[in-house]
């Protein structure tokens, strides 16, 4: 069982943990470990995250299991007058689980005021693709060198929120 919560600065070390592991696994076989290590070490330090739990502008929920492990993040950011849900991320023992369905569901009704939410996905995380397509999202637009990865491109999808 996983409980979906707010996090706060004690959970700031294990998602720090978290990101690092799935940004390995996830994009180190797409844009080079050596890159992955790189952008992962400097947006999801552990002070990185402390600076972004103290921005009004973000919003940020973990799933614990019963155990106390923090299983998945996500966190959603207001810009422009649009909201980006910018991190959604679950231990590769949660795949399948329901757990990734469960975070999202959590961002969307905190912004169910809004008209829709956008995200950005690296082409090639086709696991993310098919999971953000089976929820709602459509491809919106592509874009070239994500995270000042040259060489590469991402795809921005969007989703109405009305169907929350
Ligand atoms: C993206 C993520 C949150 C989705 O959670 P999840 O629990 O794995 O998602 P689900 O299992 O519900 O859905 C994934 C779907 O992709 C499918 N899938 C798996 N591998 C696939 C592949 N290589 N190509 C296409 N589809 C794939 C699965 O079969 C499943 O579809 P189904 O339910 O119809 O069978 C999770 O995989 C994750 O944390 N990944 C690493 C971090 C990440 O990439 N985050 C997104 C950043 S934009």
């Amino acid at each position: 069982m996983t409980q979906i919560r707010a996090m706060t600065e004690q959970d700031v070390p294990a998602v720090s943990r978290l990101m690092g592991d799935s940004w390995r696994r996830t994009y180190g076989p797409i844009v080079g470990e050596d890159t992955a290590a790189r952008i992962s070490g400097d947006k999801h330090s552990p002070e990185r995250l402390a600076s972004d739990l103290t921005d009004a502008d973000t919003m940020s929920f973990v799933a614990e299991r019963t155990d106390g492990a923090i299983v998945g993040y996500a966190m959603a950011q207001f810009k422009d007058g649009d909201v980006m849900l910018d991190r959604l991320h679950v231990d590769k023992s949660e795949f399948g689980t329901g757990v990734a369905v469960d975070l999202l569901h959590a961002v969307l009704a905190a912004h169910a005021g809004m008209p829709s939410i956008a995200l950005e996905v690296l082409e090639g995380n086709d696991r993310a693709l098919a999971f953000y397509k089976k929820h709602g999202f459509e491809v919106v637009e592509r874009r070239a060198a994500p995270h000042g990865a040259a060489g590469h491109s991402s795809l921005i999808m969007r989703r109405l929120l009305s169907r929350a």
